[in-house]
């Protein structure tokens, strides 16, 4: 067992129930019962879909599985009933002696039967809440489900990370690491998009169902696809990669992206990368408590507009671009969002723990968090320019078609776009940059 773990674990645990004592306390339950969540099949049929547990029950406690409940109250050792049947058909997940066990009451059941009747004996009189995917155990354990106010708190307290999941997430970002470099070998050999994803997977060293998301592997025009799920086996020797993909570790993400040039690859485009590579650290450098993410957001636009403007992609001024909506037309989504247990994590448009709402500029709809930073937030910081035909045309016929060097973009257009993505830790002393701690 490791020792370091166990003691970050254990701290994790307390800092997270005395939050949970405090938010029963401000919304009136006198319990909370946490369900891992349900396996699902798919339509008629008896094959399950890769399995993902509830995030905010993996908050408390790292055993992912289906079926788990947990019930935690103010004051006790929380109280796990997992769900372990006896079953010859598939392998019944016991817990043994793992870091975390030492925080928990535990009784492994053998039926939904005795889960229900071991946390009901527990339940504390008083209305208690559930949060769960589903209401069935919420309304047989006589429960209020899902209540929205103490919902938004454990939302807003998941954006400040403790020394524990700063542990997993930088974690999660060596092995991510390990992935890139061998995915970025893998492109530099001529390897097809699915080359470089199984390249990435083998240096994770888990299986497909274990990433925090599908990775995009975008050789050459497919890395303008924000989202690009390809995987062309036959396209090879590419120009160029922008690569996004992570790991998880004990529930984690990582959320990485690389953009790489062949030899092969235009001048013009390599210096695309390194002056994106420039404006990408300097932001990273910005990710400083007290910074509103939207200003951070606003000042991307503005030094990715330079960037464009530095390469003679476009004619006008950073200003001018940023004013005129060109800018979004290169760049057409957020900077970055809260990392943790999901990729996107929970939080980002809230203006405080009692669930007030602080959504996203009706300029920036796509910005995922407008709080303000704080010590323990975790961010990617992802800028990107793209080359969008879609986005592109409009001003391709409209009357501001100068404000474009149509000559530069239809140069960079066959090599997608660059996209650089890093997570950063807010901490008391400036950004910690989780990922180049382990790839360049
Ligand atoms: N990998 C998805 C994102 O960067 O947000
Ligand atoms: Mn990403
Ligand atoms: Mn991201």
């Amino acid at each position: 067992m490791n020792d370091d773990l166990t003691s970050l674990f254990r701290e994790h645990l307390e800092i997270r129930l005395e939050g949970i004592a405090e938010d029963l306390r401000k919304t009136g339950y006198a319990a909370l019962v946490l369900a891992s969540g349900p396996q699902y099949f798919y339509f008629r049929d008896d094959q399950p879909a890769p399995y993902r547990a509830n995030a905010h029950f993996l908050h408390f406690c790292p055993w992912e599985g289906p079926g788990h409940l947990l019930l935690i109250r103010p004051g006790k050792k929380p109280f796990l009933a997992t769900l372990s049947p006896d079953d010859f058909w598939y392998e019944p997940q016991r817990i043994g002696d793992a870091f975390w066990t030492d925080g928990f009451k535990i009784a492994e059941c053998g039926s939904r039967k005795r889960q229900i009747s071991e946390i009901t004996k527990r339940l504390p009189k008083g209305r208690s809440a559930g949060i769960a995917e589903s209401g069935g155990v919420s309304e047989t354990l006589g429960l209020a489900h899902n209540p929205p106010a103490l919902l938004t708190r454990l939302d807003w307290r998941r954006a400040i990370k403790t020394g524990y999941e700063v542990e997993c997430l930088s974690e999660a970002n060596r092995v991510g690491a390990e992935g890139h470099i061998a995915a970025d070998a893998a492109f530099q050999d001529g390897g097809s998009e699915l080359e470089v994803h199984r390249a990435f997977l083998a240096a994770v060293g888990g299986l497909e169902a274990d990433l925090p998301y599908p990775t995009i592997v975008g050789l050459n025009e497919k890395g303008a696809v924000l989202h690009y799920e390809g995987k062309r086996p036959h396209v090879r020797n590419g120009r160029s990669l922008l690569i996004d993909a992570g790991a998880r570790v004990r529930g984690y993400a990582s959320d990485i992206t690389r953009t790489f040039a062949a030899s092969s690859a235009e001048d013009r485009f390599r210096s695309l990368i390194a002056a994106m590579e420039g404006a990408q650290q300097a932001l990273c450098e910005d990710v400083r408590a007290g910074r509103p993410w939207a200003e951070l957001h606003h000042e991307a636009h503005l030094a990715l507009s330079g960037v464009l403007k530095d390469e003679n992609v476009i004619n006008v001024s950073a200003e001018e671009a940023v004013e005129s909506g060109l800018s979004r037309v290169f760049f057409p989504h957020g900077l970055g969002h809260f990392l943790g247990i999901q990729v996107h994590d929970v939080g980002g448009h809230l203006a405080d723990p009692d669930g007030r709402r602080a959504p996203p500029p009706k300029e920036h709809p796509m910005l995922r968090s407008t709080r303000t930073l704080e010590p323990g937030h975790v961010l990617t910081v992802e800028p990107g320019v793209y080359f969008i035909d879609m986005l592109l045309d409009r001003w391709r016929n409209g009357k501001n078609r100068d404000a474009i060097n149509w000559q530069a973009v239809d140069a960079l257009t066959p090599y997608g776009g660059v996209r650089i993505e890093d997570n950063v830790l807010v901490t008391d002393t400036g950004p910690r940059n989780l990922t180049r701690e382990h790839l360049p």
